[in-house]
C-alpha cells in the first residue's frame, strides 16, 4: 500500500486563469484537501499570460471554486486552502514571471514544498515544448537530493504521429519518462479503472475472456452536445484525434490487455501497450471498408457542425466515426472491436460491451421460443456507472418461451458518491508519483501508428467516408452498414436507471 498523503509540495499551473483550472483543477485539488490527501505544505502557484496580483488571483479562486467547487462545508477548510494560492505573474514581463517562479523554487530547501513541484500545463498544445524548454533551461526541472520536478501535459499529445514523436523529444531533452505524466481524464474515471478490477480480480471470467467465448467487442462513447465554444480547436481535430486515438484506445487496451504481472506502473502500461502495438494497422483498401466518418446537421432547432462558431462553413471534420480494428494476438485474433463515438447523438453514454457467441447448440430451433440472444456483457462507464450481464430466462407460462434479463450492478446502490471532477485521483497518483494512469511516450505513438492510414486517405481526401447525419441520431446509416455487413448490429445503447431498471423495450418475450 503507497501511504495516501503525499510528500510537501508545489503546483504550479500554467494556464491558470484558463477553463480547465477553474472547472477542474482547482475543484479537484479542493476535493483532495478535502479528504485529507494533500500535505499540511502545500502550494498553488498560478501562472499564466495577463498579470495579476496574489490577491487578485486568491479572490479569482475563491470565485471559481464557488461556482465550480463543492459546497464550503467546512470554513476552516477553505481558509486553509486560499491561504496557499500564490499568482506567479504579477507583472506583464514574461521573463519575470518565470524568473519569480525560479525565486519561489529553491531546490536547496529541501523537505519544503518548494522542493518537489508538479507543473501543471494547461495550455495550448503549441505551447508546450517551449514552457517546458524555459524550465529547463532555468534548471528548474532539475531534482535535488530526493526531492522531485514532475510534468503534467493535458491532451492533444500532438496531431499526428510525427508531432507526437517530435513532442516527446523536445519533452525527453528536458525531463525524464518518469517526470512526464501525459494525462488523459478517461483514466481517472473510476469505471474506468475498475475495468481492471472487473477483469482481474474475479477469476470467473477471465477463462472466457477471449476469441474462443467473444464474439466481438463494442466501444460507444456518446455525447449529447455539439461542439460548443470549441469550434476553433475542434476544426483541426475531429473525432478521430480527439477521442479516439487516446480515450477510446485506452477503453480498448484495458478491455484486451493480458493481465500485468503485477500492478506496478510500467508492469501494467507495457500489457496496454502490447495491446495497441498488435493493432492491425489498415491498408488504404480496408480503411474505406472499416471506417465511417459522420457529421451533425442542423436539426431538432440547434445549428449544424458547418454553422458553429469558428467552424470552416465547408468543414469536413467528423464529429461522428465508427472503425472496426482487429487485434492481432492469440486471445483476439478474428474478434473484431468496434469502436464509435460521436457528438450530438441521442445520448451521453460511455460503455464497453462484450458480446459472447451463441450458445454452441442451437437446442431450441424451430421450437418457437423467440430468438435466443447471446450473452452480453455490458460495463457502464457514464452516466449510471455499473455492470450487467445480459442472459436469456424461461418467461413463466405455459409456453416454453425466452427472454433476455439483466444481472445488474448499479455503482450508486453500493458506494456512496461524492464531489469529484475525475481529476482527483490523477493529480493525487502525479502527486505520490503514480504513472499508472498515464500515457507513456510509446503508448502515445502506438495509437497514432493505428490512425495514421487513416490519416494519410484523409489527407489525400478529406472528405472521404463522410455522411451528415441528423441531430440526435447514432451517427450515419453507413455506420449501421458497418456492422451488417459482418452479420451483427450495434446494441441498442438506452438510458439506464438505478431505479426503473430493466430496459424492458430491449428484451424479447416478455
Ligand atoms: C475530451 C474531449 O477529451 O473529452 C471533448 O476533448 C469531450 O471533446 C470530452 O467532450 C468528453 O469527456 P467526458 O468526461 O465528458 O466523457
Amino acid at each position: 500500500m503507497t501511504p495516501k498523503t503525499p510528500a510537501p509540495c508545489m503546483v504550479v499551473i500554467f494556464g491558470a486563469t484558463g477553463d480547465l483550472a477553474k472547472r477542474k483543477l482547482l475543484p479537484a485539488l479542493y476535493n483532495l484537501a478535502n479528504r485529507q490527501r494533500l500535505p499540511e505544505e502545500f502550494t498553488v502557484v498560478g501562472a499564466g499570460r495577463e498579470p495579476i496580483t496574489h490577491d487578485a488571483y486568491r479572490e479569482k479562486v475563491r470565485r471559481d471554486l464557488a461556482e465550480f467547487g463543492p459546497p464550503v462545508a467546512d470554513p476552516a477548510l477553505a481558509a486553509w486552502f486560499h491561504a496557499r494560492v500564490f499568482s506567479a505573474f504579477e507583472t506583464p514581463d514574461d521573463l519575470e514571471t518565470y524568473a519569480s517562479l525560479a525565486r519561489r523554487l529553491n531546490p536547496s530547501d529541501a523537505g519544503s514544498a518548494a522542493a518537489n513541484v508538479v507543473f501543471y500545463l494547461a495550455v495550448p498544445p503549441s505551447a508546450v515544448a517551449d514552457i517546458v524548454g524555459r524550465l529547463g533551461d532555468l534548471g528548474l526541472l532539475e531534482e535535488h537530493e530526493g526531492a522531485w520536478r514532475r510534468v503534467i501535459v493535458e491532451k492533444p499529445f500532438g496531431y499526428d504521429l510525427a508531432s507526437a514523436r517530435a513532442l516527446n523529444q523536445r519533452l525527453l531533452a528536458h525531463l525524464a519518462e518518469r517526470q512526464i505524466y501525459r494525462i488523459d481524464h478517461y483514466l481517472g474515471k473510476e469505471t474506468v479503472q475498475n475495468l481492471m478490477a472487473f477483469r482481474f480480480a474475479n477469476g470467473i471470467f477471465e477463462p472466457v475472456w477471449n476469441r474462443r467465448y467473444i464474439d466481438h467487442v463494442q466501444i460507444t462513447v456518446a455525447e449529447t452536445v455539439g461542439v460548443e465554444d470549441r469550434g476553433g480547436y475542434y476544426d483541426r481535430a475531429g473525432a478521430l484525434r480527439d477521442m479516439v486515438q487516446n480515450h477510446l484506445f485506452q477503453l480498448l487496451a484495458l478491455t484486451a490487455m493480458e493481465p500485468p504481472n503485477s500492478f506496478q506502473a510500467d508492469a501494467v502500461r507495457d500489457e496496454r501497450v502490447k495491446v495497441l502495438n498488435a493493432i492491425h494497422l489498415c491498408t488504404p483498401e480496408e480503411v474505406m471498408m472499416s471506417v465511417v466518418r459522420g457529421q451533425y446537421a442542423a436539426g431538432d432547432g440547434l445549428p449544424g457542425y458547418r454553422q458553429e462558431r469558428d467552424v470552416a462553413r465547408d468543414s469536413t471534420t467528423e464529429t461522428f466515426i465508427a472503425l472496426k480494428l482487429l487485434v492481432e494476438n492469440w486471445r483476439w485474433a478474428d474478434v473484431p472491436f468496434y469502436l464509435r463515438t460521436g457528438k450530438r447523438l441521442p445520448a451521453r453514454v460511455s460503455e464497453v460491451s462484450v458480446q459472447f457467441r451463441g450458445a454452441p447448440l442451437r437446442l431450441f430451433r424451430g421450437q418457437a421460443v423467440g430468438d435466443v440472444e447471446p450473452n452480453v456483457l455490458v460495463m457502464r462507464i457514464q452516466p449510471d456507472e455499473g455492470i450487467a450481464l445480459r442472459l436469456q430466462a424461461k418467461v413463466p407460462g405455459e409456453q416454453f418461451r425466452l427472454g433476455a434479463v439483466d444481472m445488474d450492478f448499479d455503482y450508486a446502490d453500493y458506494f456512496e458518491s461524492r464531489p469529484n471532477t475525475g481529476y482527483e485521483t490523477l493529480l493525487h497518483d502525479c502527486l505520490m508519483g503514480d504513472q499508472t494512469l498515464f500515457h507513456r511516450a510509446d503508448m502515445v505513438e502506438a495509437g497514432w501508428t493505428v490512425v495514421a492510414p487513416i490519416l494519410d486517405i484523409l489527407q489525400a481526401a478529406p472528405s472521404a467516408l463522410l455522411h451528415p447525419y441528423p441531430a440526435h441520431a447514432w451517427g450515419p446509416a453507413a455506420a449501421d452498414r458497418l456492422l451488417a455487413n459482418d452479420g451483427r448490429q450495434w446494441r441498442t445503447v438506452a438510458h439506464h436507471s438505478s431505479r426503473g431498471r430493466h430496459d424492458r423495450s430491449a428484451s424479447q418475450g416478455v
